[in-house]
């Protein structure tokens, strides 16, 4: 079918983008643009347990490491503020941002001394939802977003969760008891496991409408090639096939009826008590991983970490050791670097905002300097001709409820690429490191 091929023709336009890393030299990211806002991704490359169908830079916790790695990141921090960067937004991803208390809390008290930050992101697993670490986040950290995956208990013994994050209803009822201590709570689920029947996914649906998070993030599961032989192995192939019909199960399930408990935020992303799409309110702005639509700018500091500045993607070294060493000696640690061309950029403006559900067209006018139907005439037909587009007037571009799911495959896809570069900076790693990557 023609729009298949125009869709996959996208991806792979997007994912050769993402995948034609070229080698850099520099040792520091360029300064700020005069007017731009940054937001600050950190990322913490340590977990636990590892996850066998998880694609992100993380290693197997080790405490020695790990106190040497946040005073590094630090460090990293002076680096960007003597540059000249500010951020108001900050973003704690991972891995796993708590696994270190004290440390990730004298990162955040940093960050704020040093640039003029009013809210943070962070990360968490539900064995950190305990008084002692929620008192700590709470005033530092006003969005937080915990990974439950699933309230199954055979689907947690799968993804290798059960032993380390508890049960379906031990985790049930650690996140009820968050509640409101923050402005936003979000809670990542995801969908379309090999083994999770309809039955599952609705008693998964219940678990979340029981939560009392705010916010949940449903992610269609990613199998990216570095991982797919050991999903095969714990939780078998993925058929995405079926992942449309699943998607639909959980949109009917927390938008659908008379009073719906949810609204869209984006495509997969839902805020509670909102009948009605995205509302703008910070509370209610999608808390999105690195999955980043409310800033397009951004540098990323931490090992693995990917940075948006200037039309450039950056990938910091996966590498731990190389990751020290590059601070140590007064230097970021950039291992690749691609460069996008205008056209390009408008590619990626197109589908990360249609994505977030709408296409500021005043802001992209100001910043290409055509209009949306010049710049990428093939996407814009594209999506109009298959109904991805709600309306459209002078100001915006609003995507459809066909498009959603549209954005849903485009993005995984996409994703799926990220995690290839992610493979292919690994493939530079020494075979310990390696050991450590994937357990
Ligand atoms: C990378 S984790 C970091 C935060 C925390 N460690 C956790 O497990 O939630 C963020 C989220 O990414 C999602 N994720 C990771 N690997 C994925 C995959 N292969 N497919 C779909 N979602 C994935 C999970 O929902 C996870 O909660
Ligand atoms: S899903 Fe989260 S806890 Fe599991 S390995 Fe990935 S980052 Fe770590």
């Amino acid at each position: 079918m023609l729009s298949e091929r125009l869709q996959s023709g996208m991806v792979r336009f997007l994912n050769s983008r993402y995948l034609s890393l070229a080698r850099t030299d520099q040792t520091f990211l360029p300064g700020p643009r005069p007017n731009q806002q940054y937001m600050l991704y950190a990322h913490i490359p340590f977990c636990e347990r590892l996850c066998p169908y998880c694609s992100f830079n993380r290693y197997l916790f080790q405490a020695d490491q790990a106190t040497s790695y946040f005073a590094d990141l630090r460090q990293e921090m002076r680096m960007l503020a003597e540059l000249g960067y500010d951020f108001e937004s900050l973003y704690i991803g991972g891995g796993t941002p708590t696994v270190m208390p004290d440390e990730l809390f004298a990162t955040i008290d940093e960050a704020r001394r040093l640039f003029s930050i009013n809210e943070v992101s962070c990360e968490t697993n539900p064995n950190h939802l305990t008084d002692e670490i929620l008192d700590g986040l709470a005033g530092r950290v006003q969005r937080l977003s915990c990974g439950v995956q699933s309230f199954d208990d055979g689907l947690l013994r799968q993804m290798e969760r059960y032993e380390k994050y508890g049960s379906g209803l031990e985790i049930l009822q650690r996140v009820q008891a968050v509640h409101d201590r923050f402005t936003s709570f979000n809670i990542d689920m995801i969908f379309n496991f090999p083994s999770q029947s309809e039955e599952i996914l609705i008693n998964d649906l219940a678990g979340v409408l029981e939560s009392q998070a705010n916010q949940v993030t449903f992610y269609p599961l990613m199998a990216s090639p570095a991982v797919a032989a050991s999903l095969a192995r714990t939780v078998g192939r993925v058929d995405y096939a079926r992942e449309k019909h699943y998607y639909e199960i959980i949109c009917e399930a927390l938008t659908g009826g008379a009073n719906p408990a949810f609204g869209f935020s984006s495509a997969w992303t839902f805020n509670r008590g909102e009948g009605s799409p995205a509302s703008t309110t910070s509370a209610n702005t999608p808390i999105i991983d690195e999955y980043i639509v409310n800033y397009e700018e951004y540098p990323a500091i931490g090992s693995g970490g990917l940075s948006y500045l200037d039309g450039s993607l950056y990938v910091n070294t996966f590498s731990l050791r190389e990751y020290h060493a590059a601070i140590s000696a007064g230097q970021m640690s950039l291992s690749g670097r691609t460069i996008f061309s205008p056209k390009d950029r408008m590619r990626y403006r197109f589908m990360m905002q249609l994505f977030g559900l709408s296409l500021d067209k005043l802001q992209w006018q100001q910043d290409f300097g055509c209009s949306v139907a010049r710049g990428v005439p093939s996407e814009y037909l594209f999506f109009k001709a298959v109904g991805a587009i709600e309306y459209e007037d002078k100001t915006v571009i609003k995507l459809s409820a066909k498009g959603q799911y549209l954005m849903v495959a485009l993005m995984r896809e996409f994703f799926i690429g990220v995690n290839g570069v992610r493979d292919q900076a690994r493939a530079a790693l020494s075979s310990a490191e390696c050991d450590l990557l994937f357990g």
